[in-house]
């Protein structure tokens, strides 16, 4: 009996309480209703709507979170992921306002693992003119003509070496995302610290990889957690980078004329823009490593999935493989090298990339967190709050794109569709632009061009996971042959 009555206090107890919060709750709703934030759910206590937020990112449709909320509350909503208020924006034009206001109104705002690394003098972190500054020298070094002549030839020898390494398992499996990554990685760590294949490269991949398993994890710095262990590697990179930028700095000393940079380094030590105070070392090594973060996965990342959307596209690939015969069977007539805009000018081969960013969408979503009330499209974003700038769900909203699931690259040949809209977003916008826009549209497509010009695959089932990141969940393995094998070839070049 007294047992009875135990249980019953303690229900009762739990439903007050649960009635309280849940008054509470709507009470704060109204109010923040009546000032203008968005609708939505705030979901559960402390865990908001993690979970489920996670869980439609282990499906194959990971826009799912987005579109259910949508549906319910528009395309502006309000929801609470990993901790934090957060207002959801699934909206083109919000999008582009976010984007726009960098700095002033809005700043980047990452998981606590990803400020633990990154440190506050990040490009990535940082805001204000030394952001500018920064993103300006790395900007026109990367965009600059004289750099995409000089890497076209480093991304050609790289693709050529390691499809050649092919040839050797002729009829056997490759693994695309492996293969792509170590192209990538070679590529990124010449361009940023001129450092060519070798012993030095492979510890620089060590370390790197070992700092990277660090950006999306628990966020406790104890010994033996990933947290841990990734400082500890970006530590033993930043000894190894600031003895290369001391030894160039004295290199630099010593030569009377200054050439064009050779690689992100000399840009950072040059003084390119005239500037009066030189960038301190730390902060130089600093950044040389952050700088590789963004680049270091999405460009394998969007090789790999353009050779998986191939694979499933036989008319595509097709085309493909016509376009980028004509350019080879052009250079081999006239016995030229390739220039980095032959590699841009294909304009199917462009497509083909764009289509596969929109539907890949490596970098999902930007976050930012707002300095002040701010209002777009009549949504209240206050003082504080996250935003989530959605681009999946602008790339695969019906409105903007007709069956936004098909990979169908000659989308873009029509009329209104075009790559610098609002709704074609995967480097993102404003300020913080990815520097490396052409450059990975530029290797990508050299990567594309000798791959189809050397073999013909076939790609076994494998499937694409879209959390913490979008990868290959078997990376890829494809079957392959030379291209010579191949009829369109064979009728191609007699
Ligand atoms: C397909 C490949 C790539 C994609 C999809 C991509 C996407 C993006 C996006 C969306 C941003 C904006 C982030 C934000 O607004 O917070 C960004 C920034 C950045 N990206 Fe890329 N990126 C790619 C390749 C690269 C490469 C190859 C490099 C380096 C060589 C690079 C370097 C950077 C840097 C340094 C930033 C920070 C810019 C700043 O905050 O001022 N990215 N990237």
């Amino acid at each position: 009996m007294e047992e009875k009555a135990e249980n019953w206090i303690w229900i009762c107890m739990v439903t007050v309480l649960w009635l309280i919060y849940k008054m509470r709750k709507k009470q704060k709703e109204d109010k923040e209703r009546e000032i203008g934030v968005p609708r939505g759910n705030s979901g559960w206590p402390l865990l908001g709507e993690t979970l489920d937020f996670i869980a439609s990112g282990y499906t194959s449709r990971p826009v799912t979170f987005m579109e259910k909320r949508k549906s319910l509350y528009g395309n502006v909503f309000k929801s609470n992921i990993l901790g934090k208020g957060i207002i959801v924006s699934t909206d083109a034009e919000v999008n582009k306002v976010v984007l726009q206001n960098n700095g002033d109104v809005f700043i980047p705002c990452y998981p606590k693992s990803i400020t633990e690394l990154f440190g506050k003098n990040s490009i990535l972190q940082m805001n204000g003119p030394v952001h500018k500054r920064l993103h300006g020298l790395i900007g026109s070094f990367l965009k600059s003509p004289q750099l995409k002549a000089r890497i076209t030839r480093d991304i050609e020898a790289s693709v050529r070496h390691f499809l050649s390494t092919w040839l050797e398992k002729q009829h056997s499996v490759v693994y695309l995302q492996d293969e792509a990554k170590k192209i990538s990685f070679e590529v990124l760590v010449k361009l940023i610290l001129g450092v060519d294949p070798g012993e030095e490269l492979n510890l620089l991949k060590n370390e790197f990889e070992e700092l990277t398993k660090g950006l999306i994890c628990l966020p406790i710095k104890l010994p033996g957690t990933t947290l841990y262990k990734s400082l500890k590697a970006k530590e033993r990179l930043k000894r190894m980078v600031e003895k290369m930028v001391e030894e160039r700095k004295l290199s630099m000393e010593k030569k009377e004329e200054k050439g064009f940079p050779n690689d992100a380094i000399d840009v950072l030590l040059g003084n390119a823009d005239g500037a009066k105070q030189p960038l301190p070392y730390d902060f130089i090594s600093g950044n040389l490593i952050e700088m590789m973060i963004p680049g270091e996965e999405t460009v394998p990342t969007a090789i790999t999935l353009a050779v998986k959307f191939l694979s499933d596209n036989p008319v595509a690939l097709h085309r493909l493989l016509e376009e980028n015969l004509e350019l080879k069977q052009q250079k081999i007539s006239c016995c030229e090298d390739y220039s980095w805009t032959d590699y841009l000018s294909m304009p199917f081969t462009q497509n083909v990339i764009s289509e596969t960013l929109r539907l890949a969408n490596i970098i999902n979503a930007v976050w930012r967190k707002s300095l002040k009330d701010v209002k777009i499209k009549g949504h209240l974003i206050p003082k504080g709050w996250c935003v989530l700038a959605s681009f999946t769900s602008v790339h695969m909203d019906e409105e903007n794109y007709e069956n936004p699931y098909n990979f169908d690259p000659s989308r873009w040949e029509k009329v209104g569709v075009a790559v610098t809209s609002n709704t074609f977003t995967p480097f993102g916008g404003g300020q913080r632009l990815c520097p490396g826009l052409e450059l990975s549209r530029l290797e990508i497509s050299i990567f594309l061009h000798h791959l189809v010009t050397t073999y013909r695959w076939v790609a076994e089932k494998d499937e694409i996971v879209y959390f913490p990141t979008v990868k290959m969940k078997n990376k890829l393995p494809i079957n392959i042959m030379p291209l010579q094998q191949n009829p369109l070839i064979q009728t191609k070049q007699n």
